[in-house]
């Protein structure tokens, strides 16, 4: 007998269609006796992972923590968020893997995953295949993890290859970047943050670093793409890479419109790339959807464009935006649920992102029908979002491994009931 057995109406590539699956131990099973809970409207769906997300513990916890980071995560129907590794000191060797381990155990509410960071002694690979995956950064953002000589990025990639794991890039060649910097006649101006970090900084660190993925075995994968030159790249070596909702959704026009609360690295591009990068994604060339939820204080953000910090907040908002985007008809809900759900659980090798016996039992419900998003009230710390003139389709319910997260709009996990994911082997 399972514990529980749900049923509704969920979406296919054929249209709505009913659905009944059973609960046991945590995962999905064959659904065996009465059902206990019936959603007469509404469907269910699988829950989202974000892959790239910054929870910022330890070190800048007034902009965000494990715990408002998963709470926020939660209400946008992320049941397994995976942080990056730039906090302050950064999560770069086991030690600190460990510790943030335990925080995730004492205080998430969903589960939570971490990137080791690769530092200049690259002490994360001593995690081996424990590590979630691991994080290398070929330019400067937020956070001092950088590693910028090209010899070592190679090194990264062979050492990843000795694991299971993937690696993923923050790609952008500094040396591109200071060129550009010394070239830039007005560095002040908002216009100027995109024209210094140029796309082809990006496309020429993979353009580097795929082939040797490629003859090495290592799961390069190349974070929030900015041009649909690097999506070509990765596909060529049939490698991964992931786009975020503020790459296809906004453009530098909104960048005029928003200032700071849009300055992001790599920068949002022009109206000429963004419906690119939009077509690379529906086509399914671009699999993953991912956040990079990298919150920063309206305060922070409150400054000269040259001096405000670089990120915005995204994980409340990855899916719902999503799933508004597939019921109006712009893109295949198919394509939604495998950039949300199917290939990031691959990507980080979960048994998650389907409906479906021996899968993990995590599942949103969400009504029919989106709202704006307006002046909602976002759950991350930072407390604001870039999508208030956007369409979103926002969860009533949320269950991780089995447990019910959120319930008519409301979070009942308590904190710690989350748990920390590594790789296989984790103990
Ligand atoms: C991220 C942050 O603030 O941590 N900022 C950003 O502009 N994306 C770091 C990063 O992912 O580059
Ligand atoms: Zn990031």
């Amino acid at each position: 007998m399972s514990d529980l057995v749900v049923q509704g109406t969920t979406l296919t590539a054929e249209g709505p269609e009913p659905i009944e699956i059973g609960i046991q131990d945590g995962r999905f099973v064959e659904p065996d006796g009465s059902v206990d809970r019936r959603f007469e409207d509404g469907y269910l769906l699988p829950a989202a992972i974000d892959a790239h997300v910054h929870f910022r513990e330890p070190g800048d916890t007034h902009k965000e923590d494990i715990q408002t980071g998963t709470a926020s995560a939660a209400y946008g129907g992320v049941g397994f968020a995976c942080q990056m590794p730039n906090t302050d000191p950064a999560i770069a060797d086991a030690e600190a893997y460990r510790r943030v381990a335990n925080r995730v155990e004492a205080s998430a509410h969903v589960d939570v995953g971490t990137w080791a960071g690769v530092g200049p002694e690259m002490e994360c690979f001593e995690l081996g295949d424990r590590a979630t995956g691991y994080k290398l950064y070929s330019g400067p953002t937020t956070g001092d993890l950088l590693l910028d000589d090209p010899e070592d990025w190679i090194e990264a990639v062979e050492r990843a290859a000795e694991t299971d794991r993937p690696l993923a890039v923050h790609a952008e060649d500094p040396r591109i970047l200071t060129e550009a910097r010394r070239g830039e006649e007005d560095p002040q101006a908002p216009a100027a943050h995109a024209r210094m970090r140029p796309p082809e900084a990006e496309v020429r660190v993979l353009e580097r670093l795929a082939p040797r993925a490629a003859s090495t075995g290592a799961r390069l994968h190349a974070a929030h793409v900015s041009d649909p030159r690097t999506v070509e790249v990765m596909n060529e070596h049939g490698l991964t890479c992931e786009v975020t909702p503020h790459h296809v959704f906004l453009d530098s026009k909104d960048v005029e419109r928003m200032g700071t609360r849009a300055k992001v690295n790599p920068p949002i591009r022009s109206p000429h790339t963004r419906p690119k990068l939009w077509d690379a994604f529906r086509r399914g060339d671009i699999p993953v959807f991912a956040s990079d939820h990298a919150p920063h204080t309206l305060d922070e953000k409150d400054q000269p464009f040259h001096e405000a910090p670089s990120g915005l907040p995204g994980v409340e908002t990855i899916y719902p935006l999503a799933l508004a985007r597939a019921l109006a008809g712009n893109i295949h809900i198919e394509r939604v649920l495998d950039a949300c759900c199917r290939a990031p659980a691959e990507l980080l090798d979960v048994p998650l992102g389907r409906i479906e016996p021996g899968h993990w039992a995590n599942l949103v419900h969400v009504p029919e029908e989106p709202t704006r998003i307006g002046k909602r009230t976002m759950h991350t710390r930072c407390g604001w979002t870039p999508y208030e003139d956007h369409q979103g389709l926002f969860p009533e319910d949320l269950m991780v491994r089995g447990d019910w997260v959120l319930e008519d709009g409301d979070l009942v996990a308590k904190p710690g009931q989350g748990q920390f994911v590594g790789g296989p082997a984790w103990d």
